[in-house]
């Protein structure tokens, strides 16, 4: 996902586990007295959930801070995608005791899937947590923290088929005013056999879509130039006319259900200036109606990603993924067809799932030739308590195997996106400007379209714009260009 993409030329083999990245919340001054610090772990989801926790604080009083020092409440956001995450978490609490030990009214809580999966247990294994709050009660943050004022610890860890916290409109953290996350769903059903998800977020559902709108439109009258729309899996996401707001449905001229690809295009026609990205696509579920939305709207980015896991049939059937080898090919196939070479396409990969043997995980990798992508997520497989997985298989294959699976396919996806980024070369692409290069304030930084990172000299240029540049070189994860005009 998109936030925790680093540039492949500073990675180093066996280090590329995008949950060891962290966001703290950033300074904010609304007059407020009491200050709330708060570091996110994981996905996007997250990250999006931390703005929603910041928004119910700041009504109660709490400005976010960026100095853990000064703050009253400190709460991790945590993740359990694999054994690493959770360590990361614990290593944070332990330093975080020394602080306390310093400032014993500190309120220490820890949000998200961690606190879903270990519940009160979490109380009992680290004893300086005050608070535990699973990812569908944080409506329930200023009872829980008044319990804890009150001298209790406190616990809230029940899921919700309905809390998608659509009413609620996010504090944004970290932003660079030009791009924002919009959680458009939560949860997942899909039970793929290694994944924790669908035990620490609850049963997948979709948010009401006037709300995802009026939010986009929102951003976009306050600047905001780009939109990610999230889910675990956005393909399914649904919502039935009959359910709620017939009339501003019909008036979109749709009459029965809002698809993902309806969703899309209502996004979409906020402006054309709005770019709409999207994260994540099922191989089993994406449609050729999504793909073709993709078609029709310019401002919808040509960029999926659409994470494999396996290139290998039987590992893919163990790893209960709902599809194989020669249908995700397929896939590719369509989603080419339909959007030429140019779509940018990333996936996630795991190695050493159990029983794998060498004959399959070299079926990943040639895979990964048939597709070369343009970027990829991948991780040595981490059994997590109560999965699938972990009740049915054995966790057999050897860390070092892993490990070194796990540096072949990173080896082989530096060449594959050395040779996509190299494609770009002596093009022109259009650029929304995000930010300044992380090496220099004379560059500014952007993506094109299929979510390439291009740098170039800032010249007049600012945050915001749409900047035609031509691409001269690049390098592992970076394009670098020259303005051209500005972008139509
Ligand atoms: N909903 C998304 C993925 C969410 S988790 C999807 O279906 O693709 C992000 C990635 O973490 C997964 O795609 C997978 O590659 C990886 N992952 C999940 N569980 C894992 C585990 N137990 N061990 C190693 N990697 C895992
Ligand atoms: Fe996990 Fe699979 Fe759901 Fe993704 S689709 S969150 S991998 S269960
Ligand atoms: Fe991690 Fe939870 Fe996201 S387990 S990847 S933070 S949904």
């Amino acid at each position: 996902m998109e936030n925790l993409i680093g540039d492949l030329d500073v990675l180093k083999p066996s280090e590329t586990d995008a949950c060891e990245t962290f966001t703290v919340s950033k300074e904010q001054n609304t007059g407020n007295s009491r200050k709330l610090y708060i570091e996110s772990y994981g996905c996007q989801m997250n990250f999006s959930d931390s703005e929603i926790v910041a928004s119910i604080l700041q009504k109660e009083g709490f400005d976010t801070t960026s100095d853990i020092h000064t703050a009253d409440i400190v709460f991790l956001n945590t993740c359990s995608i694999r054994e690493k995450a959770e360590q990361t978490v614990r290593g944070r609490l332990n330093f975080i005791n020394a602080l306390k030990k310093q400032k014993p009214e500190m309120l220490v809580g820890v949000l998200g899937c961690m606190a879903e999966r270990l519940k009160s247990k979490l109380l009992e294994e680290e004893k300086i947590v005050d608070l535990v709050a699973g990812p569908d009660a944080y409506r329930d943050l200023p009872k829980l923290i008044f319990q804890v004022d009150e001298g209790d610890r406190a616990v809230n860890t029940i899921l919700s088929r309905e809390e998608t916290y659509a009413d609620i409109s996010p504090v944004r953290l970290n932003s660079n005013g030009v791009t924002a996350f919009i959680s458009i769903m939560r949860g997942c059903d899909n039970m793929c056999s290694f994944c924790v998800v669908p035990f620490t977020r609850g049963r997948e559902r979709s948010r009401d879509p006037h709300s995802i709108v009026d939010e986009a439109n929102d951003l976009f009258a306050k600047g905001y130039r780009e939109v990610t729309l999230l889910g675990q899996n956005v393909d399914s996401y649904k919502w039935s006319a009959e359910e709620n707001n017939k009339a501003w449905l019909e008036k979109q001229g749709i009459t029965e259900v809002v698809t993902f690809a309806n969703l899309l295009e209502l996004v979409a026609n906020v402006n054309p200036e709005l770019r709409v990205r999207f994260s994540t696509s099922h191989p089993k579920d994406i449609t050729d109606d999504v793909l073709h939305m993709m078609a029709k709207h310019d401002n919808i980015c040509k960029y999926i990603h659409l994470p494999a896991q396996s290139g290998n049939s039987r590992i893919l059937d163990m790893m209960n993924r709902g599809y194989t080898r020669e249908w995700y090919l397929e896939k590719i196939a369509r989603i080419k067809e339909i959007l030429g070479d140019e779509c940018g396409i990333s996936s996630d990969m795991i190695t050493g799932f159990c029983s794998e043997t060498e004959e399959e995980h070299q079926e990943t990798l040639s895979m990964m030739d048939l597709v070369q992508y343009d970027f990829a997520y991948m991780f040595y497989y981490s059994e997590r308590p109560g999965t699938l997985a972990a009740k049915k298989y054995q966790d057999d294959i050897d860390l070092d195997t892993k490990k070194r699976r796990l540096d072949e396919i990173i080896i082989k996806q530096r060449k594959h996106s050395a040779f996509r980024n190299g494609q770009d070369v002596g093009k022109t692409q259009r650029i929304l400007v995000e930010g300044y290069s992380k090496r220099s304030d004379e560059y500014l930084q952007g993506r094109t379209s299929a979510n390439k990172v291009v740098v170039f000299p800032k010249a007049h240029y600012k945050l915001g714009d749409y900047v035609n540049v031509n691409i001269e070189s690049c390098t592992g994860g970076t394009l670098i260009g020259k303005a051209v005009t500005a972008g139509a």
